[in-house]
């Protein structure tokens, strides 16, 4: 894999041009080294005149605490933020994992008093945290621990959030809308795809309307993040495939993303070499810890890049889907990537070279200055080829999606958040047709 250039380099102009200045560019060059690690970083200052000004850029990541053998100090992190008797939120699955009941061990040890809260399903839905919060309000409990997926992770976020706003879970729609801060919050994510224990989003079933609302704002960032890989080793197959490629969907549209920036580029890209690099690998030798440890650190900066740079039409069209059908939400992204790629790809010359860079994250031939139509091409293809790997299906009717839903899943999209980032507009009818050949 080799990777060079600067992550700005081939970003649309915003003026600047023609004025030489001198800049650190982190050129990411692995060689020679064995996938999926950070070898050969070097950085050189550069001396573009080409090189666009960044725009002005703010950054927010939780505490991080990260590798493996980790999950004792989610005990530590707790006591720091306060905790006495932490509410912690988890689900049937990764009960039955085995999880859940070692961290309460580790919690007990530090002298806390935890609650278990798991009465939640995937893709959470607006009464299930209505419970949560119930159960949180007559516990007496305080820091909220979530362990588990994006969909734990999602639930903790909404019960924390009742608690110190009131209302129901749907009045938070859209971005900025929790006027007070909320319980202090420590997660630990059980799968290699959300990001959502880094996340300033919370992702949450409409029951009535059949769809996922995005909340979205500052106060959802956890106060601590606790990334155990230990923990990913128990995912079924199909779960480590839909969150690997999950990963994936966020490095991309965060790159290429309305909001993008030169901190949130260096970790889509990195995000991207990772997942491609290590992916693969984990279904076939699950215990290994090197590919583990590499998909874990995939997700965490893929989640770093797309609560800053926000995401894309990918998500806005999936959240649709996975409201009407509650499937696995990176398997839904898996199969609409590759089509909103190209769409996104075909805009204009400027976008279409956003593609170069994570093309060569890819290990693909891609090169500075060649068609960017070609390096679009060559992800979009890519990124199918890697779905196909691990056993992605090839469209949505597969999934359940029939013709006769696509106008009102394209409606629904129109509204979603993460469609303010896309770096190309689309209409109902683009978004429709988009839809059709993901069909
Ligand atoms: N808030 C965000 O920033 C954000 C970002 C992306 C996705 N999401 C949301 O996250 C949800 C998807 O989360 P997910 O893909 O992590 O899966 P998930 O949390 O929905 O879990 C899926 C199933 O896998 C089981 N499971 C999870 N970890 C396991 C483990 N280590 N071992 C055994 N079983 C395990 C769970 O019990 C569950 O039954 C969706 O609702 C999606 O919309 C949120
Ligand atoms: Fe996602």
């Amino acid at each position: 894999m080799v990777l060079t250039g600067s992550a700005g380099s081939v970003t649309p102009d915003h003026g600047h041009r023609g004025t030489v200045r001198r800049e650190t560019v982190l050129v990411l060059d692995g060689g020679t080294g064995t996938p999926g690690t950070d070898e050969g970083y070097t950085v050189r200052a550069a001396h573009s005149p080409r090189e666009p000004r960044p725009r002005l850029s703010k950054f927010h990541a939780p505490e991080i605490v990260f590798g493996p053998d980790s999950l004792p100090e989610t005990a530590h992190a707790a006591l720091r933020l306060g905790a006495r008797r932490p509410f912690v939120v988890t689900d049937p699955g990764v009960t039955e994992a085995g999880w859940p009941a070692e961290l309460l061990r580790h919690l007990r040890a530090a002298g806390l008093r935890p609650q278990l809260w798991n009465e939640i399903t995937p893709n959470p839905k607006d009464h299930e945290i209505q419970a949560g919060f119930e159960r949180y309000e007559s516990s007496g409990c305080d820091v909220v621990i979530g362990v588990g997926g994006g969909s734990v992770i999602d639930a903790a976020k909404g019960v924390a959030l009742l608690a110190a706003n009131g209302g129901t879970i749907l009045d938070y729609e859209g971005i900025d809308r929790i006027a007070n801060p909320i319980p202090p919050l420590v997660m630990v994510p059980s799968t290699s795809g959300t990001g959502a224990d880094v996340s300033q989003f919370c992702i949450i079933t409409d029951t009535t309307r059949l769809t996922k609302i995005t909340i979205m704002g500052r106060a959802l960032v956890p106060d601590v993040s606790v990334v155990d890989p230990r923990l990913l080793v128990t995912m079924p197959d199909w779960l480590n495939a839909a969150t690997g490629l999950d990963a994936l969907t966020h490095g991309i549209e965060a790159f290429v993303s309305l909001a993008h920036g030169p901190l949130t580029d260096t970790h889509a890209l990195h995000a991207v070499a990772l997942v491609h690099a290590n992916l693969p690998t984990t279904m076939i030798r699950r215990h290994d810890d090197g590919p583990r440890t590499a998909m874990a650190q995939a997700a965490l900066e893929a989640g770093l890049a797309f609560t800053n740079a926000i995401l894309g039409a990918t998500h806005a069209m999936s959240h649709q889907v996975g409201g009407m059908l509650d499937l696995p939400h990176g398997l839904i992204n898996g199969v609409l990537l590759p089509h909103v790629i190209r769409f996104n790809g075909s805009a204009s010359d400027a976008d279409a070279a956003r593609f170069v860079p994570i093309a060569q994250a890819m290990g693909l031939p891609a090169r500075p200055g060649m068609p960017g139509d070609e390096a679009v091409d060559m992800v979009a293809t890519e990124v199918r080829k890697l779905a196909d790997e691990v056993g992605v299906p090839t469209g949505l009717a597969a999934i359940g999606v029939r013709e006769a839903d696509v106008p009102r899943l394209s409606r629904l999209t129109l509204g979603d958040a993460c469609l303010t980032t896309n770096p190309r507009t689309a209409s109902v009818e683009q978004i429709e047709n988009l839809f059709r050949e993901a069909l």
